[in-house]
């Protein structure tokens, strides 16, 4: 993409955003990774108006979740958020998580929103497993 054309796809965004979508989710199940902050606490805060059967945060720190559900609670009424702990830079963590969602999943996932990580790390690191980390910490 070209400087202009870079220049005119952000100029486009700012000046016309798309429309803010609602649906309603009532019996769906409704899953976000990294959702204690940033972008996917406010995607899971714009689910939690559209009434979900289930909100799951999946989030590396119980004590971060779980003030991230009191926020939703808070400026959203949605009282079903839960914290599930999910730490990506851990295959155990993910097959903890994975073997609980088989679980007490319910047996499905209407939503999934695979946001956590970051955008660029600093400096090359692996995460226990050997793999580069994509995450800070
Ligand atoms: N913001 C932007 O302009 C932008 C642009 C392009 C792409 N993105 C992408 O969008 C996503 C969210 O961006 P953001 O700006 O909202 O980032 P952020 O505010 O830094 O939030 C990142 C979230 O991911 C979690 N996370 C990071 N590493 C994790 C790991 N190993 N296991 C579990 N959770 C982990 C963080 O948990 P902790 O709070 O515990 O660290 C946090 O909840 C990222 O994937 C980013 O690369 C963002």
């Amino acid at each position: 993409m070209d400087r202009l054309a870079l220049y005119f796809a952000i100029f486009k965004q700012i000046k016309s955003l798309p429309p803010v979508l609602q649906a309603d989710l009532t019996g769906k199940v409704v899953l976000v990774t990294g959702a204690n902050t940033g972008l996917g606490f406010e995607a899971a805060k714009h689910f939690a108006r559209m009434n979900p059967q289930r909100l799951i945060l999946a989030c590396r720190s119980d004590e971060k979740g779980n003030q991230a559900v009191r926020r939703i609670e808070r400026d959203t009424g949605y009282t079903k958020a839960e914290t599930w702990l999910l730490d990506l830079n851990r295959f155990a963590s993910v097959q903890a998580f994975a073997d609980r969602y088989e679980k007490e999943g319910g047996g499905r996932l209407d939503i999934l929103v695979e946001n956590a990580a970051i955008s660029s790390a600093q400096t090359y690191e692996k995460t226990e497993d050997g793999y580069m980390k994509t995450s800070v910490h």
